[in-house]
């Protein structure tokens, strides 16, 4: 059945809910993106079941500073945890780690953690997973256009303006999914998302299966994509 799903090559995913899932439970913030790490983890092992070629996941917007200090300490400390899990254990993976976003004001432990698993991941050949950290689509599009002053190009083209995005070699998302029942993009791939396919559910991140993956892919799978043409 899964043979005949036309399978999106680039899935987006605004990971939401974190906070509530916890609220729910009565527990601390921390421990609803601490189960968000782990739903990371077996959408990753879907995709790769799956064959998606590229995985970008929404992990902290530009705007996710004006959290409480503490919910910020604990998140960056995750995410160091998570980088620094996937440089351990490149050789045994076979996947690509590349972050986007700006690196002002990111601790220098992460940044140092990124360099290295971006390096020692570069050259796998399996799922591209591309983790959007300080990231803020704005903000990308005016570092694109700041790059293309400094080039001298006054009447950039669409591509002049894709080769100075984070990720200019990845293609445009096909599917982007946000869970947790918000349905907005909060700043995220505003230029790639032109004509992605968005599919959003009420699950909280936490509680992401790899079956509500497969739903999602479905989902795609009946959509009809027309770029403007009929
Ligand atoms: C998403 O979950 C994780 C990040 C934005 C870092 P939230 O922390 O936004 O969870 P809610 O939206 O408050 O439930
Ligand atoms: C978007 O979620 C950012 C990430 C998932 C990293 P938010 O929870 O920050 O978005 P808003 O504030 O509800 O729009
Ligand atoms: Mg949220």
């Amino acid at each position: 059945m899964l043979k005949e799903l036309s399978i999106p090559r680039h899935v987006a995913i605004i990971m939401d809910g974190n906070g509530r899932w916890a609220k729910q439970k009565n527990l601390p913030r921390q421990a609803g993106h601490n189960a968000g790490a782990k739903a990371v983890e077996r959408v990753i092992n879907a995709a790769q079941k799956y064959g998606v070629e590229f995985l970008t996941f929404y992990a902290f917007s530009t705007e996710n500073w004006s959290r409480p200090k503490e919910e910020i300490d604990g998140l960056m400390k995750l995410l160091e945890q998570t980088l620094d899990k996937y440089a351990k254990n490149a050789e045994k993976n076979n996947v690509r780690l590349l972050v986007s976003g700006r690196k002002e004001p990111l601790p220098p432990s992460i940044l140092d953690k990124i360099a290295r698993v971006t390096q020692a991941t570069a050259q796998k050949t399996g799922l591209t997973v591309n983790l959007a950290l300080n990231y803020g689509s704005r903000a990308e599009l005016l570092d694109a256009f700041s790059k293309l002053i400094s080039q001298g190009i006054t009447h950039p083209t669409e591509a002049d303006v894709q080769r100075c995005l984070y990720q200019p070699a990845l293609p445009d998302p096909d599917l982007l999914i946000r869970t947790s029942g918000e349905e907005r993009l909060s700043n995220f791939l505003l230029w790639q998302c032109a004509y992605t396919e968005f599919y959003f559910t009420p699950t909280l991140w936490p509680d992401f299966s790899e079956e509500d993956f497969k739903k999602a892919l479905e989902d795609f799978s009946r959509r009809t994509r027309r770029f403007g043409s009929i």
